[in-house]
């Protein structure tokens, strides 16, 4: 494994060896979810580059910033399977903000308009403005994204295109607990009644995503917030059923079109989001 915590010294190392380079952008605190695009970028790749960068500009909320889990002892020992071609990059904030730490203004359209991008004071810019840093600084050939970030990965398709970055954007599919829950660093944050009480989030997408067809949007987000807020420890923040394409929330479907279920439910102090696909109809 090698660690490096300016661009500078990796490009130089990158410059001395062959091969494509595969980009995980994180923010630490690592699990399966995060390892699965560690396990996809290895085998596309000549090499695995993963960033554990703590992104100040993307946190519109100084409490959530102060206390998102950190264990960077822990980060590395789970990505020792990949020892022999993987980099890790732990810059800290005067590598990727050189000047200030401020986020860029970007225009994304009706991709940052809905559900994070309305809930989540310029978080948007806060993650294209460290994603188009690490693209440029870092030049990766490829790079790896969930889908549990749904609106994220469209927008960083986006940036993309928008520079003309030429990296490939390849999505990956949600990875959960065996409960259903998509896997997150803030679920540490949960005590045990919310976890307890969180798989029901993703078991209520799916039984919506079953009835598909026969219920209306309205009705599915009426379900939703009953089904969910039996539950004493959850809140839903909202709850949205949007063309895939667009992001644009809509409260009909049409046949034939793609769209997805986006939620965040507050559990305690904890902010959970999760995505479902739903069927054509
Ligand atoms: P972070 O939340 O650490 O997530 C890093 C990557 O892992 C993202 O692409 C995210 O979608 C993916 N991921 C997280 N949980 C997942 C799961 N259960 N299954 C599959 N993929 C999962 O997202 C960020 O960091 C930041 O916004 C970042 C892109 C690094 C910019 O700061």
């Amino acid at each position: 494994m090698f660690v490096f915590t300016t661009h500078s010294e990796l490009r130089s190392f990158l410059k001395k060896q062959t091969g494509s380079v595969g980009l995980v952008p994180t923010m630490g605190a690592l699990h399966k979810g995060h390892l699965s695009l560690v396990q996809k970028a290895a085998e596309n790749n000549n090499w695995v580059l993963v960033s554990i960068f703590i992104n100040p500009t993307q946190f519109n909320n100084a409490n959530d910033l102060a206390k998102y889990p950190k264990n960077m002892a822990k980060d590395l020992e789970l990505l020792t399977p990949y020892n022999k071609k993987l980099i890790v990059y732990t810059p800290n904030d005067s590598d990727l903000y050189p000047k200030a730490i401020n986020a860029k203004k970007y225009d994304f359209g009706s991709l940052a308009l809905h559900m994070e991008g309305a809930f989540r004071d310029n978080h948007f810019n806060g993650v294209a403005t460290v994603i188009e840093a690490l693209f440029r600084n870092l030049k990766p050939d490829r790079a790896y994204f969930g889908e549990k970030d749904f609106q994220q990965l469209q927008i960083i398709k986006a940036l993309n295109d928008q520079l003309n970055l030429g990296i490939k954007i390849i999505g990956c599919p949600i990875i959960r607990e065996i409960d259903g829950i998509a896997m997150s660093s803030r679920n540490q944050l949960l005590n045990k009644k919310e976890r307890n009480a969180a798989p029901i989030i993703h078991q209520t997408l799916q039984e919506i995503a079953e009835n598909n067809g026969r219920w209306d949007v309205n009705y599915m987000n009426h379900f939703f917030k009953k089904s969910v807020e039996e539950n004493f420890f959850l809140r839903v923040e909202y709850f949205f059923v949007a063309e895939e394409a667009t992001l644009i929330p809509v409260s009909h479907l049409k046949k034939q079109n793609d769209y997805r279920i986006f939620v965040a439910v507050n559990a305690g102090k904890t902010r959970l989001i999760d995505t479902l696909k739903l069927g054509r109809i």
